[in-house]
């Protein structure tokens, strides 16, 4: 039976929508009524499923009109008005970091915790968690189930798409025009590498890296210990991240591949010998898949590190698009729409 999807989605000119929308054409869901939201585009049209639809405004919209709906457009405007819409009736999917970590929100990789979904008794509030997280959660899952991972480090190498298309704007300007003003960041971003993304907090770590702290424990396990680094690196689009992780049993190089692979959503690319690796300029192409390569392991005393370069599409894939698109897929094959 077909189910009736009555979709909002706030901030449908952004980075992350325009990617929603092309989701969800390219996987064919049939969306019964579409309502682009936002602020400065109100007016402008969108193009979806063969049909030009106006962008509303979302202070007069009207919420009970959406049976789901998705906030892709920052903190502050979920905070106003996200609560709304699940009293309204509304499921709704925020990619904001407004909710991730109160108790009763269910922060969702369809892979990893979607059973949280079906479990669901009325229209609720689902976080989509930070695009880091999402890509690095993929690869370190198996591994994490097969041989226990008590520690491990990170250090990201982050697009400025992942902050939104104005971020997009300034690596051009800077790039191709010499405009050296920073506005979106705190520092130049052209022909540099900034060790800030968002804000810093009281323990001198930034709001970012603890988010890859407080999502993990969240979603995979709250034994984990995590430190991490977050840069901004003058790349266009997707993430990268190095990896260095201690596990509890012995697992050589062989082990820890043969354990990703097959993984769905994982694509191993590990060929040194043919200079074969995921870069974020030849995999970061509107693809759904997380790469891994230039794995090794190393048996320290009782103890197994494992070292592993991720790469993903930020926007499109797991970080971002792809996930909120899985979580509404989850939702509607949980019969909640
Ligand atoms: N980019 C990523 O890699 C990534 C990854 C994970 C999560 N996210 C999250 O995804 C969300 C969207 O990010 P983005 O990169 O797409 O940002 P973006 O390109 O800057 O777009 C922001 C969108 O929000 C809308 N918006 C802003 N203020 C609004 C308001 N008061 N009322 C209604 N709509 C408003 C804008 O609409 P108008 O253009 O009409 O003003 C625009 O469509 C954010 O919550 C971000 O944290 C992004």
């Amino acid at each position: 039976m077909d189910k009736t999807i009555n979709l909002a989605l706030i901030g449908a000119s952004g980075v992350v929508g325009q990617k929603i929308l092309q989701l969800l054409e390219k996987k064919n869901i049939k969306i019964n009524k579409l309502f682009p939201l936002g602020k400065s585009t109100v007016g402008q049209t969108i193009h979806f499923q063969n049909n030009d639809i106006t962008i509303g405004d979302l202070d007069s919209f009207n919420p009970s009109d959406a049976n789901i709906t998705i906030f892709s457009a920052g903190s502050s405007v979920a905070k106003t008005h996200a609560r709304k819409f699940v009293e309204s009736g509304s499921y709704v999917i925020d990619l904001s970091s407004e909710f991730r970590y109160e108790e009763d929100v269910p922060l969702i990789i369809p892979e990893i915790n979607g059973s949280i979904i079906d479990l669901l008794e009325k229209p609720s509030l689902i976080a989509n968690p930070n695009c880091s997280t999402s890509q690095l959660l993929m690869v370190l899952k198996p591994i994490h189930d097969k041989y226990g991972i008590d520690f491990f480090n990170v250090a990201t190498y982050q697009a400025v798409s992942g902050t939104g298309k104005e971020a997009i704007a300034e690596l051009k300007s800077q790039t191709y025009e010499g405009n050296t003003e920073p506005k979106v960041y705190p520092k130049p971003i052209a022909f540099n590498v900034i060790p800030q993304c968002d804000i810093f907090l009281d323990n001198a770590f930034t709001k970012e890296e603890m988010k890859l702290v407080w999502e993990t424990k969240k979603i995979l396990d709250p034994a984990i210990e995590v430190q991490a680094t977050c840069a901004r690196v003058p790349v266009l689009n997707g993430h990268s991240e190095a990896v260095f992780l201690k596990s509890s049993n012995m697992a050589s190089r062989d082990e820890i591949i043969s354990c990703i692979e097959g993984t769905p959503g994982v694509c191993v690319m590990d060929d040194p010998d043919n200079l074969e690796y995921p870069t974020p300029l030849e995999q970061a192409n509107d693809s759904e898949d997380v790469y891994v390569g230039r794995i090794r392991s190393q048996q320290i005393q009782n103890d197994t590190w494992v070292s592993l370069w991720v790469v993903a599409d930020n926007v499109y894939g797991k970080g971002a698009a792809l996930n909120a698109v899985q979580i509404l897929q989850r939702l509607v094959s949980s019969n909640k729409l």
